[in-house]
């Protein structure tokens, strides 16, 4: 099973994919927007970045049919505008993100993102990444632990969780914390008590906001004029940083005014996909 890919035809129709387009997919994944955008037109080409080298591997499979359209690269999109030129991929008709998290990454063992695995937490994107989740659980200081539940889980009882934590200690497997947090926040409904948390910590231990906010810029680079810049964000931290860009930028023109979100239907087939919304900007002339 692949993951699905998020709000595809959407993503198609807002990067306007022309014969001899460019377009670089960010974060491939699995493959799935690659492989859709290599579809929409025999004569455009296509270059994937991922971090993780798993899901690099499991692209490559899937994309071999295409042969040199497209290129795959073991890199962060903080390095965009370097990958891009190495490859022959500058400037670009394209640049799309898909930020957040794989199903093949939440399912895969030994990778720490799921509170419904018992693995060790690590939580890392890519091999080279320095901290781990278990550096964050174990060491962090509670108000620290508090900072990152608040702002990157939006965790309303970010402090009754980091205090159980830190009360906890030490916590060594993803089962472990999961409990801690079942725990102390009892258990309702459909989605997980721990799922706040364990996003707040993954993007703690890949610094996935500051990378953002490289990985933006670095599109504004890449792109030629009239290129489209799309981005799909999964929570409200992200989204704003994408936002805040988007307006303030003097090289991009804003053409979603609100964020697209998936529809009922997609969300009903996906329902991972309902906290995505997505944002599009041109590239307007004019250096930078
Ligand atoms: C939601 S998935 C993308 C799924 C993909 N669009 C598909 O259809 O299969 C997000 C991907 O972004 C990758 N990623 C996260 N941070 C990254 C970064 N800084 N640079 C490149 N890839 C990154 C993750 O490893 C993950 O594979």
């Amino acid at each position: 099973m692949h993951h699905t890919p998020v709000l595809l035809a959407e993503v198609l129709s807002a990067l306007e994919i022309v014969p001899t387009g460019v377009y670089i997919d960010c974060t491939v994944g699995e493959g799935g927007h690659t492989e859709a955008i290599l579809n929409a037109d025999p004569g455009c080409r296509a270059l994937g970045l991922d971090r993780d080298t798993s899901a690099l591997a499991t692209a490559r499979t899937r994309l071999a049919t295409f042969g040199d359209r497209v290129r795959l690269a073991n890199a962060s999109y903080a390095f965009m505008v370097e990958e891009a030129k190495e490859h022959g991929f500058f400037p670009a008709d394209g640049v799309l993100m898909d930020l957040g998290i794989s199903s093949l990454q939440l399912a895969e063992e030994g990778r720490g993102f799921s509170f419904q695995r018992d693995d060790p937490l690590d939580m890392r994107f890519g091999p080279e990444g320095e901290t781990l989740a278990e550096d964050v659980v174990n060491h962090y200081s509670e108000r620290a632990l508090v900072t990152i539940l608040q702002e990157f889980g939006e965790e309303p009882r970010a402090r009754r969780v980091a205090k159980a934590i830190v009360r906890s200690r030490p916590l060594r497997t993803t089962g472990e914390l999961a409990k801690v947090v079942e725990e102390v926040l009892g258990r309702w409904g459909r989605i997980h008590p721990a799922t706040k948390t364990f996003q707040a910590i993954r993007i703690e231990v890949n610094q996935e906001l500051k990378t953002l906010h490289t990985g933006l810029a670095a599109a504004l680079e890449v792109l030629k004029p009239g290129g489209k810049l799309v981005v799909i964000s999964y929570h409200s931290l992200e989204d704003r940083e994408v936002k805040v860009t988007m307006r303030e930028s003097p090289v991009l023109r804003v053409i979603t005014k609100k964020p697209i979100p998936p529809s009922q239907e997609e969300v009903r087939v996906n329902p991972r996909s309902r906290s995505a919304r997505m944002r599009v900007s041109e590239r307007l002339d004019g250096g930078l």
